[in-house]
C-alpha cells in the first residue's frame, strides 16, 4: 500500500493554509522562564521552544526567536527558574508574554506572587504547582547549514533547586493530573491539556 505524503522543502512554500512545523511538533511543555537582571529587576515570559536534556544531572533549555529580555538577564546574572504553566494560570501566562519594556515586572502584569528563589536571584511564580531554579551552563547561538549565524539562542540550565507545592503531591508522587500543565499545540493560539494517559513499560525494565 503507497501512503500519499505531502513533501516540501522548507526553503519553498509549505502549500499548505498555515505553516505546519509547530503543529507537527506538539504539544509541548511550556518554559514559563523567570529571571531577574543584575539590577534585581524580575522578568517573567513564556517560551514552548523548551525542552529537557539531562536527567543525571538534571539539564533542561530553551530557545529564544530573538535576543529578548529573558536571554540578555540569563546571560547577565547565569541564573533562571523554569514555572510549570497549569491550567489554572493560563491567563496570566499569556499576560506575561507581552512585549513589555525591560523595567516592566511581568509577575505584576499578570497577577502573581513573586517567590524569591533558594538557590539562585531569579523569583518563582509562587502560584505554580512545580518550579525548577537553574544555574547556566552554556548559551548558544544557533548557525544554520548555509554557516548564517541565526537570531536563535539556546540557553540550558542546570537544576540545582526544585520547588513542589505540597497540594500537588500525593501518595510520595507529584500529582501532574492535579497540576494541569498546559501545552502548546497545533496553531496560533492553540493549547493542550493532558488527555487520556496509559502505561507502557520498557523492554529493559
Ligand atoms: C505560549 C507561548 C510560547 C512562546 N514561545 C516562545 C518561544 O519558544 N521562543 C520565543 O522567542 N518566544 C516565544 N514566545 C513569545 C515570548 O514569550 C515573548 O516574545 C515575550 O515578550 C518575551 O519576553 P522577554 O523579552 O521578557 O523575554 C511565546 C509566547 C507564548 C504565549
Amino acid at each position: 500500500m503507497t501512503i500519499d505524503v505531502h513533501f516540501y522543502d522548507p526553503s519553498d512554500h509549505h502549500g499548505l493554509a498555515h505553516d505546519p512545523f509547530k503543529a507537527i511538533l506538539a504539544p509541548r511543555v511550556i518554559g514559563w522562564i523567570s529571571t531577574c537582571n543584575a539590577q534585581g529587576q524580575a522578568n517573567l515570559a513564556p517560551y514552548s521552544f523548551f525542552g529537557a536534556f539531562s536527567s543525571n544531572p538534571k539539564i533542561i533549555g530553551f530557545s529564544s526567536e530573538g535576543y529578548k529580555d529573558t536571554m540578555r538577564n540569563i546571560e547577565e546574572t547565569g541564573e533562571f527558574t523554569w514555572n510549570l504553566t497549569s491550567r489554572a494560570l493560563a491567563d496570566a501566562m499569556n499576560r506575561s508574554a507581552a512585549p513589555v519594556t525591560p523595567n516592566v515586572n511581568e509577575f505584576e502584569l499578570a497577577g502573581l506572587t513573586q517567590v524569591p528563589g533558594r538557590h539562585v536571584k531569579a523569583p518563582r511564580v509562587g502560584e505554580s504547582p512545580a518550579a525548577l531554579e537553574c544555574k547556566l551552563l552554556k548559551i548558544l547561538r544557533l548557525e544554520a547549514l548555509d554557516g548564517h549565524t541565526t537570531h536563535n539562542w539556546i540557553a540550558f540550565g542546570q537544576v540545582v533547586g526544585v520547588h513542589i507545592r505540597r497540594d500537588f503531591i500525593h501518595n510520595g508522587l507529584f500529582d501532574l493530573k492535579a497540576a494541569q500543565p498546559i501545552l502548546r499545540a497545533g496553531y496560533r493560539g492553540d493549547y493542550a491539556t493532558l488527555g487520556e494517559m496509559f502505561e507502557m513499560i520498557r523492554p529493559d525494565a
